[in-house]
């Protein structure tokens, strides 16, 4: 038997297979030619590597993509791993079309057919393709939650552990202000687990609960309703080669503090309904293919004997000023790859002129060079290579995100659009254009807010 310490950490590898309508693909034997193709031909691989080259494998035609995804050991020094000092993770996945076509309602008496309480989607989904890549945090967050969450249920999943000595509940409660990317995450978190976990899943899937819907409309109904979610859940958790992930936005709705509602007006239904989800999550902590993931902007208003349940509670801030910088480039950039903003022609505009070294420079190489020409280069790129051009892109897309700091993440995508829907007139606009209309909206929409109190502010109330 292996000492623990001759263990190497996990590479993790996702192989993308084509879902190509009519053909059967193997994707067991697809994961074992890749990893017979890794581990021959490649010496070390990087974290969010794209692998090419796969072509003269046999079963290429059913490849859609290769991607070093993360590693277990974590070693934020490097991000490229040698193969002999790991042992490669390939997940092999196939994409499914968006819903279920289960989006259904939990109450049977079909009057509430226009508010569903829950909806279903299949995971891996095409729908949630990119959301992983589009969030951005000031620490790798989603990287330790998935790493966290897929060992947790590997433990758990031990038929040999005695469950009474342990406490697991399988549930992650992700908490802080509005529109900082809780949702996302957790849908992005569930995609990713369906993925990690492919060898012990089929497939997935996502029940996305529309809590306030069980208590606003159906007063006096809530703690039946929720009694039927669950029911709902453990039938789907019944085939045991799916992943069930349970997704409860605005968990405090239907957890709310029964000390609180016992002394209001609405004291049967809402007390009854916490009651039912705490004994729902109860029944449900025994079933190994389940995880629930929760939300909340109010932790306050959340009953304890639920917090008490959460096994893992993350705080999820506004962006700092380096991630704010990474979500307007990537609105920019994505500005910049449809056309809608391009490069300024005259290579003035966007020269420094006190600059010393542009004087050596010949002018057709502008403030973006050492970048994907016309792209808005990473942070790193920015600080490296244009500390003495302020005039450039760049540098200027980053003095507008000192400025924002402290805005969410939902804003900035926001200020992003705005700025050019108000400021600009005509497709295509000038990158320089755009940055001027994105400074006239941070002007005009957060004229008060500094860099100094975005800190404080990035506690909540800061829109
Ligand atoms: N950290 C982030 N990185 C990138 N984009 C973000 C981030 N946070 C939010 N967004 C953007 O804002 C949108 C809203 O995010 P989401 O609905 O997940 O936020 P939330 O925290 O659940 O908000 P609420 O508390 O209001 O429900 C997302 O679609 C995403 O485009
Ligand atoms: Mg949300």
């Amino acid at each position: 038997m292996a000492s623990a310490t001759a263990i190497k950490p996990a590479l993790h590898v996702e192989v993308r297979v084509l879902d190509v309508p009519g053909t059967i693909v193997r994707t067991d034997s697809v994961q074992k030619e890749v990893v017979e193709w890794l581990s021959t031909q490649f010496l070390s691989l990087r974290i969010d590597q794209e692998v090419k080259g796969y072509e003269k494998l046999q079963q290429s035609a059913a490849i859609d993509s290769i991607k070093v995804v993360d590693c277990s050991a974590n070693n934020s020094e490097t991000s490229i791993y040698k193969l002999d000092e790991v042992r490669l993770d390939v997940q092999t996945y196939i994409l499914y079309n968006g819903e279920d076509g289960n989006s259904r309602s939990s109450s049977d008496d079909g009057n509430d057919e226009d508010s569903p309480h829950f909806n279903i989607s299949q995971l891996p989904s095409k729908k949630f393709v990119g959301l992983w890549d589009s969030l951005v945090f000031d620490r790798p967050t989603p990287a330790t939650l998935l790493r966290f969450i897929t060992r947790m249920m590997t433990i758990a999943s031990n038929p040999e552990l005695d469950q009474t000595l342990l406490n697991w509940n399988r549930l992650l409660l992700l908490h802080g202000p509005p529109g900082t990317g809780k949702t996302t995450l957790c849908r992005a978190l569930a995609q990713k687990l369906t993925i990690r976990l492919g060898g012990r899943f089929t497939h997935g899937k996502l029940v996305e609960i529309n809590s306030p819907s069980m208590l606003s409309k159906w007063f006096g109904e809530s703690s039946r309703l929720v009694g039927k979610m669950f029911e709902g859940i453990h039938a789907l958790a019944d085939d045991e080669t799916t992943l069930v992930c349970i997704l409860i936005d605005e968990v405090e709705s239907l957890t709310g503090m029964r000390e609180r509602v016992a002394s209001g007006n609405e004291v049967g239904d809402a007390l009854r309904a916490t009651n039912q989800v705490l004994t729902g999550l109860d029944r449900i902590k025994h079933r190994s293919n389940v995880m629930v993931f929760c939300t909340s902007n109010l932790l306050s208003a959340i009953d304890s004997a639920f917090l008490d349940r959460v096994d893992i509670k993350q705080f999820i801030p506004n962006p700092c000023a380096s991630a704010a910088y990474q979500i307007l480039r990537t609105c920019f950039n994505e500005f910049v790859r449809c056309g809608i903003l391009v490069s300024s022609e005259d290579p003035q505009d966007i020269a420094d002129p006190s600059c010393t070294v542009s004087a050596d420079l010949n002018f057709t190489m502008s403030d973006w060079v050492f970048m994907d020409y016309e792209y808005f280069p990473t942070l790193q790129q920015v600080n490296f290579h244009l500390w003495n051009r302020p005039h450039s892109p760049g540098r200027k897309l980053w003095s507008l995100a000192q400025r924002a700091e402290g805005l969410s993440g939902r804003e900035l995508r926001r200020l992003a659009f705005k700025a050019l829907a108000l400021h600009t007139f005509a497709d295509p606009t000038t990158v320089l254009d755009g940055l001027s209309a994105l400074a006239r909206v941070l002007d005009d929409e957060h004229p008060s807010f500094q860099r100094e109190n975005g800190k404080e502010s990035n506690q909540y109330e800061c829109r």
